[in-house]
């Protein structure tokens, strides 16, 4: 562990400064992208121990600066180079602004506030399973139909080492299911309907505004 922790540092010294609009500076880090092994292994467990410690808080804010800059909804430890089992996710409204009111609630999607997760266990809830475009910031750029459960059950430990129990339906659902298949070394490119990967322009240029059936439909999906 003492090599890890010494990895955290090095990356939480080889951070850049933003100047985000509204002027706030924040610490992010590069976002490793596919095809770097960090991301194919099963992240470690973080020690109790370390939760709570200055470099450890450190970590989390630069993971949610690095989510909120690129910008993204959600973000797992690995992918700024971190093998330790910690996820962070946050939903906002101005990121929802591209969907129509008709997409908006087809995903039951709503502003979600920050929320970070250590060492989590996921347990999905019923049968129900749901598709929609899902992207990653560590493959920048595209974007795939991912079949995913519909609630799910999340517990870990917060920022702080308590306890702590989620369970929800819809987008956060989804955000947790893809953040803990990071931490597993999975990718959203493994579990998505393959004939629908395309470029993220490309998905918007045909697919927005367009309902989860006809997008199906188009691409010649037979159900
Ligand atoms: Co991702």
């Amino acid at each position: 562990m003492r090599h890890l922790t010494a990895l955290v540092v090095t990356l939480l010294m080889s951070a850049c400064v933003k100047t985000v609009p509204g002027g706030k500076s924040m610490q992010t880090n590069p976002i490793v992208q596919t095809g770097d092994p960090v991301l194919r292994a099963a992240a470690q467990d973080v020690p109790v121990e370390r939760i709570g410690t200055p470099e450890f808080n450190a970590l989390i804010t630069r993971m949610v600066d690095t989510m909120r800059a690129a910008p993204g909804v959600g973000l797992a430890a690995p992918q700024i180079g971190v093998p330790w089992r910690v996820l962070v996710l946050e939903d906002r409204e101005e990121l929802m602004t591209a969907l129509t009111p008709e997409e908006r609630a087809e995903r039951e999607r709503l502003p979600v506030p920050v929320r970070v997760f250590i060492n989590p266990t996921l347990t999905p809830i019923g049968e129900d399973k749901v598709t929609f475009f899902e992207g990653c910031l560590s493959v920048a750029g595209f974007a795939g139909l991912v079949e995913r459960h519909h609630e799910v059950e999340v517990s870990g430990l917060d920022e702080k080492g308590q306890p702590q129990t989620w369970r929800v339906k819809g987008w956060p659902a989804r955000i947790l299911q893809h953040e803990v298949d990071h931490l597993l070394g999975t990718l959203y490119i493994d579990r998505m309907l393959t004939r629908s990967f395309g470029t993220a322009a490309q998905v918007k240029a045909r697919f927005a505004g367009k309902s989860i059936a006809q997008v199906k439909q188009e691409l010649g999906f037979t159900k």
